[in-house]
C-alpha cells in the first residue's frame, strides 16, 4: 500500500517585512542579512489555523475536492494556536473534513515527518489525507534580537495525499532526532526562540547531508537521479553547503527563502509548491525533500512526482 501526492496549495500573510524594515530599528542591514542568509523579505501575520485553512482550500480547489472528501489531517506545526485543542481540530472544523486530525511537532523538520505519518496511515478505509505544514514563528520571535528576528516568519503549505494499491510514490524516508542538541535552539513556554546560530548551522549541514545520503542509498538512488531538491528554507548558505557535499546543483534546487524567510513547517511545502507552479517538476521526476530543526530533528524523503 502507498500514496501519491495529487495536489498542493500555499498561504502567506499579506504583510511584507523587508530587511530594510528591520534595519530601521535593529542594528543590522539589508546587505548583512542578504549575504549571510539569502533572505530579503518575509511575511508576517495570521494564525497557524488560518494559514493552514487557506493553503488547504487552495490544494482542494486545484483538484475539485471539498473538505468532506478528506479522511485525515496531519498538521505539522511548532506554533500551535493554543495548547489544547490541537490546531488540526480547528482546521478540520473549518474545512469540514471526516476522520481524524492530529498535530505533529518535529520543528522545522516536521513537514516530512507529517508526510511519512500520513503515508503510513492511508489505506482503503482512509483513502485521502491533507498534510499541512504551517507555522507562525513571528509569535515566538523576539523582534529586538537581531540574531533571530532576521530569520523567522509565517507561512503554510498543504498537499493532498491519496491512497493507491501498490507501493505508492513515497520511495523512501529517513527521520531522526538528537535531543542532546536541545540547547542550540529552543523556546520555552511564554518565551521566545533562543538560538546558537553558528552551532545550528554546522549541525544542520551535517544532518541534512547524512540523512539525504541515507535515504538515497535506501532507495537505491544516486544524487544525479534527483530532478529537484526541496530543502528546508532556513539559510541559503546551509542549502549551498549541503548541496555541494551531496553533489546536487543549485539549478536543481527549490528556493523561496529570499521571499519567505524561515517558515519552519511551512518551508518545504512552500518551496515544493513554488517549483510545481513554475512547471519545474514533471511526471515521473524524483523529488528529494529534506529538513532540520530544533530538537535537533532532521528528515528526508524521496517522492516520485505524478500519479
Ligand atoms: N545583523 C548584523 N550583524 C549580526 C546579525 C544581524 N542580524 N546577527 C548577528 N550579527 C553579528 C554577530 O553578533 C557577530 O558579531 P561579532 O563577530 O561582533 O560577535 C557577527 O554578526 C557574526 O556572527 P555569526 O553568528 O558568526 O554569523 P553567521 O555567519 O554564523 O550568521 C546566522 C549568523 C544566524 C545567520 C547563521 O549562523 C545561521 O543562519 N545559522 C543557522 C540558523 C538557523 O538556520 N536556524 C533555524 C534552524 S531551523
Amino acid at each position: 500500500m502507498g500514496s501519491v501526492l495529487v495536489s498542493w496549495g500555499t498561504a502567506l500573510p499579506e504583510k511584507v517585512v523587508t530587511n530594510h524594515d528591520l534595519a530601521s530599528y535593529l542594528d543590522t542591514s539589508d546587505q548583512w542579512v542578504t549575504e549571510r542568509t539569502g533572505i530579503r523579505e518575509r511575511r508576517i501575520g495570521g494564525s497557524t489555523a488560518s494559514l493552514s485553512v487557506e493553503a488547504s482550500q487552495r490544494a482542494l480547489e486545484r483538484v475539485g475536492l471539498a473538505g468532506s472528501d478528506i479522511d485525515l489531517i496531519v498538521l505539522s506545526t511548532t506554533t500551535a494556536d493554543q495548547m489544547v485543542p490541537g490546531t488540526s481540530a480547528d482546521v478540520s472544523a473549518q474545512l469540514g473534513t471526516r476522520g481524524g486530525a492530529m498535530d505533529i511537532n518535529a520543528a522545522c523538520a516536521g513537514f516530512v515527518y507529517a508526510l511519512v505519518v500520513a503515508n503510513g496511515m492511508l489505506g482503503p478505509n482512509t483513502p485521502r489525507a491533507l498534510v499541512i505544514g504551517a507555522d507562525t514563528l513571528s509569535r515566538i520571535t523576539d523582534w529586538d534580537d537581531r540574531s533571530t528576528a532576521v530569520l523567522f516568519a509565517d507561512g503554510a503549505g498543504a498537499v493532498v495525499l491519496e491512497y493507491r494499491e501498490g507501493p505508492g510514490n513515497l520511495l523512501g524516508w529517513d527521520l531522526g532526532v538528537d535531543g542532546s542538541a536541545r540547547r542550540f535552539l529552543y523556546c520555552d513556554h511564554g518565551s521566545t526562540l533562543k538560538m546558537e546560530g553558528r552551532e545550528v548551522f554546522r549541525k544542520a549541514v551535517r544532518a541534512v547531508v547524512d540523512s539525504c545520503e541515507k535515504v538515497l542509498s535506501s532507495a537505491g538512488l544516486k544524487a544525479s537521479d534527483i530532478a529537484l531538491c526541496v530543502p528546508h528554507q532556513a539559510n541559503i548558505r546551509i542549502i549551498e553547503a549541503a548541496n555541494e557535499r551531496l553533489g546536487i546543483p543549485m539549478e536543481r534546487t527549490a528556493v523561496v527563502l529570499d521571499r519567505t524567510g524561515n517558515t519552519s513547517s511551512g518551508s518545504v511545502p512552500l518551496a515544493l509548491a513554488d517549483a510545481a507552479d513554475a512547471g519545474r517538476i514533471n511526471e515521473g521526476d524524483l523529488v528529494l525533500m529534506c529538513g532540520f530543526g530544533a530538537g535537533m530533528t532532521w528528515s528526508s524523503a524521496i517522492l516520485r512526482w505524478g500519479s
